[in-house]
């Protein structure tokens, strides 16, 4: 039937030129134009639909239906398709322009850098950790009990009043306070870890302290706390010495000198210098005292141990050389920018 087959031909045609003319749109303006054009009223396939009735086969014009159908079908598929797309381009292209070029920015700002005693801290920590040695932290408000009476000074010990304490209004008068030390932090770690035990534990600490050069009322230590059978005095001085050249370098030495702490027996000073400059007090040291031990539940007949404590301000202030510490703490940027 030749008027069936030129239908046929012709719905081909408009649907291959409406392909063409569909993946040629570039933006999704002119692509719900053309297929208004192709698929829309005055369009040829509509043309052709509404001279279906000239067809007298009624076979041949139901097939001639369905071809026109299955090509307004495979139009609308195509349309579809290419709006995703543009659609997804538009929306680039709209947010590329939006977009700020912060480049300039970027090179003229410095993103900073961490405090000179947060980079002390980090490197105390990394060079313990090097050693074997575990991170431990502690409350920074604490009970008098971790803080002074587990550490060998019961209430009245005259060592207490060396430390000028800030007390917090909590519980009964004097029972809690910002720690003065990291020291309470060995107690919860010989409480909470299974033996042996090395750690070290990093932190702030507090002190009715007036600021001047050398005094902070908040400040960093560093506690060292190693439990184990069989520790000695010499594995203490091995350690500091170890830690010594670790920290500073080979040409550095530390000595040790007898001094008293309550939680420590013997206990020592350690001071550390380079081969020609001068000796720097570092912190203090010395092997557990039994009833600190005892304290933290650890049986001293079976166990001994070594402790250390120094502060962290002063190590990056000897090594920057840093003449006041208030310094280091005023945010200035033209100081805190050298380091
Ligand atoms: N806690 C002491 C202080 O703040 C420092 C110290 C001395 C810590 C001897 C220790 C130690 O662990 O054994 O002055």
């Amino acid at each position: 039937m030749p008027g069936s087959d030129g239908h046929a031909e012709q719905v081909a045609q408009a649907l291959a030129q409406a392909t063409a003319a569909l993946r040629a749109a570039t933006d999704v303006e002119s692509l719900r134009r053309v297929a208004n054009e192709h698929s829309g009223k005055g369009s040829a396939l509509v043309g052709l639909k509404s001279s279906l009735g000239s067809l007298a086969d009624v076979e041949a014009r139901k097939a001639a239906g369905r071809a026109i159908n299955e090509a307004m079908q495979a139009i609308e598929a195509i349309v579809s398709e290419r709006l995703a797309l543009l659609e997804r381009a538009a929306a680039q292209v709209a947010s590329a322009g939006e977009a700020m070029d912060l480049t300039e920015h970027l090179a003229r700002r410095s993103r900073g850098h961490a405090h000179i005693v947060t980079q002390a801290w980090e490197r105390l920590e990394d060079v313990f950790v090097g050693m074997g040695f575990k991170v431990a932290e502690g409350p920074e408000v604490e009970t008098d009990f971790h803080n002074f009476t587990a550490l060998n000074m019961p209430p009245n010990h005259p060592a207490r009043s060396g430390f000028d304490t800030l007390f917090v209004k909590y519980g009964a008068p004097g029972s809690t306070l910002l720690r003065t030390h990291t020291s309470p932090v060995q107690i919860r770690v010989m409480q909470e870890w299974d033996l042996p035990i090395y750690a070290v534990m990093p932190g702030r600490v507090f002190r009715r302290d007036t600021p001047d050069a050398t005094h902070m009322p908040v400040f960093h230590q560093i506690e060292g706390l190693v439990i184990d059978k069989g520790i000695t005095f010499a594995h203490l001085a091995g350690t500091i010495e170890a830690f010594t050249k670790a920290f500073f370098g080979s040409e550095f030495t530390s000595r040790l000198r007898p001094n008293y702490f309550p939680f420590t027996e013997p206990s020592a000073e350690f001071d550390v210098r380079s081969s020609n400059g001068k000796w720097i007090e570092l912190g203090g040291c010395g092997m557990v005292h039994p009833n600190v031990l005892r304290a933290g539940g650890v049986d001293p007949e079976v166990y001994s141990g070594f402790a250390f404590g120094f502060g962290i301000d002063r190590m990056a202030k000897e090594r920057h050389d840093v003449a006041d510490l208030r310094d280091m703490y005023a945010n200035d940027l033209r100081f805190v920018r050298q380091f």
